[in-house]
């Protein structure tokens, strides 16, 4: 049995936490609409006595908690939006909201961060320095933490901690580490167009599907062939369409897919090489081949002394527990927090009780959290501040 030393406060507020959660897995919201989760965390952090600010990042929220000591700026930072998914599990706060869900555990990153707001406000004397809260929206795709950045959130701030639920991982467990933690995530739309035809006289046309076949094997010799084995990188084509009949050449498919990396090196390499394949394999088959690629999220990279310090507050919390090295290679767009200042986003381990290990992955329409994790999660929160 490990050990897990909840803090007191938290223990004490556990079900205030668990029911802001519900609530707001209930009325889910996408994007930048949160405005109904924005209001509610609005309204708790200025009962907490902070000093408020809202539609930062068009619709998000910052809280400033002055501690009664002097010190460096420590940001918090917890997303408040949901996905576009229809909830199937069967829960007594599941989303009332057809076509909505959170299912990727940003309703527990809020009530976690609004618990240790309400415990550290009360502590406020004893804090050196001051905390901020960051409630930011649109996380999934349309990079919020920019809008974020650009009004200002993060102007005197010295570090910034986030953390994100993680389902594949159980309760008492917290994922930590220096480096990089999470890849870029690019996207891309490639159109391959040709010369159409009957399926019986292939002379004189191009076709489409055949070019589309040696494009995707060539595809994968990126990761396979060009990138360094011990650097993890993909390129996933993730839908493919094209073609009108059995019996027809097709003049057109369209690729869309995904590329990911740790480094900005492999980064660029893959997009080099992508072009230069789509080029190479247009000449070879006559086809014309041009590619949209769209820079999502950039690589969340971990400083060092903001990991040693993430590290300490989770051991506080789950001894051994703590310092797993969770790696994935999914984004984030709490990178361009860390792009800017020193930070560290761990992970804390979220798997229903009793579930089999991967059977609730993110973004997927069971998602549920075990609700015991964001005791855990609000009591690093506190113990990186208090230390
Ligand atoms: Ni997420």
């Amino acid at each position: 049995m490990k050990s897990i030393n909840i803090r007191p406060e938290i223990e004490t507020i556990k079900d205030e936490i668990i029911e802001t959660r519900r609530d707001i897995h209930k009325h889910p919201e996408l994007g930048f609409e949160v405005h109904r989760t924005a209001g509610l965390v609005a309204e708790k952090l200025k009962s907490y006595g902070l000093i408020v600010k809202t539609g930062i990042g068009k619709t998000g929220v910052v809280g400033d908690l002055v501690g009664g000591q002097p010190g460096p700026t420590i940001a918090l930072r917890a997303d408040m939006d949901a996905l576009s998914l229809q909830e199937t599990g069967d829960v007594s706060y599941k989303s009332i909201h057809d076509g909505k869900m959170h299912a990727c555990g940003h309703d527990g990153h809020t009530a976690m961060l609004l618990g240790a707001a309400k415990v550290l406000s009360e502590k406020r004397d004893q804090i050196k320095g001051s905390v901020r809260f960051i409630f930011q929206p649109a996380e999934e795709g349309e990079g919020g933490a920019r809008y974020m950045i650009e009004d200002g959130c993060l102007d005197g701030v010295d570090e910034i901690y986030g953390i994100h639920l993680w389902d594949y991982q159980g309760y008492g467990t917290i994922g930590i580490k220096s480096g990089p933690v999470l890849a870029s995530a690019d996207m891309f739309d490639i159109t391959i167009k040709g010369i159409g035809g009957h399926g019986a006289a292939p002379q004189g046309t191009v076709d489409c599907i055949v070019v589309a076949g040696h494009l995707i094997t060539a595809l994968q010799t990126i990761v396979s062939r060009n990138t360094d084995p011990l650097e993890s990188t993909v390129v996933t084509l993730g839908k493919i369409e094209g073609g009108h009949n059995f019996n027809i050449i097709a003049d057109e498919v369209k690729m869309y897919g995904t590329a990911r990396a740790y480094t900005e090196e492999n980064r660029q390499l893959i997009k080099k090489r992508m072009q230069e394949i789509l080029d190479g394999v247009a000449a070879t088959f006559g086809a014309v081949i041009t590619m949209d690629y769209e820079d999502g999220y950039p690589p969340t990279i971990n400083h060092d002394s903001a990991t040693e310090n993430a590290l300490k507050a989770s051991k506080a919390i789950v001894g051994e527990g703590a310092g797993f090295p969770y790696q994935s290679m999914g984004g984030e767009d709490f990178s361009y927090y860390i792009q800017k200042i020193p930070g560290c986003f761990f992970f804390i381990g979220s798997a229903p009780e009793g579930s089999e290990p991967m059977s609730v992955p993110h973004h997927c329409s069971h998602f549920d959290i075990d609700e015991r994790s964001l005791r855990v999660g609000a009591s690093v929160f506190v113990e990186l501040i208090m230390g």
